[in-house]
């Protein structure tokens, strides 16, 4: 799992952000990654790549303002639109992104050893109401 992050995290991609939120500590409890879309033909020109709060944070709205930092960036690269997958099975993700206004798009099969693996995505034609100002 650490490799396959310190891969992500170094591999130069266009237009590719990283968005890290602290606790009071200064401790990295999430993180979140977007960019240019990475498969053509998708419902948007942006993507979230990925997203993780620590549990122990969860459901105290960070995931919804890291979401904005990254709808934030994408904008600022131009970027009008934007989509992120996720499994068909992780609830708790899918009622996130659905809360977050994103509309389910389409689907796709991933094929992890012998293990296929269904993905949703969710879309946003605009990204600007994911823009959150912060509370704080
Ligand atoms: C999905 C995830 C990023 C959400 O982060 P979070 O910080 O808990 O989310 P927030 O507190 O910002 O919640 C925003 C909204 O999402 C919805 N939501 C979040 N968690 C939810 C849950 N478990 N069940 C139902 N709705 C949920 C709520 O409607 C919430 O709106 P509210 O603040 O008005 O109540 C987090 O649960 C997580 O990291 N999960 C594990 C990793 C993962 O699955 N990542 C996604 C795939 S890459």
């Amino acid at each position: 799992m650490e490799g396959m992050w310190v891969e992500i995290l170094t591999t130069d991609q266009p237009a590719s952000s990283y968005f890290v939120a602290e606790n009071d500590l200064g401790e990295v409890v999430g993180f979140a990654t977007g960019g240019a879309v990475r498969e053509a033909n998708q419902a948007g020109d942006g993507e979230i790549y990925a997203i993780y709060v620590l549990e122990a944070y969860q459901g105290r709205g960070i995931g919804r303002r890291l979401v904005s930092a990254v709808a934030q960036r994408l904008r600022a690269d131009g970027f009008i639109s934007a989509l992120a997958w996720v499994l068909e099975d992780n609830q708790t993700a899918r009622q996130f992104y659905e809360s977050l206004g994103g509309e389910q798009f389409g689907n796709r099969t991933a094929t992890i050893g012998r293990v296929n693996l269904v993905e949703v995505s969710y879309s946003w034609s605009d990204i600007t109401p994911l823009v959150v100002e912060r509370a704080d």
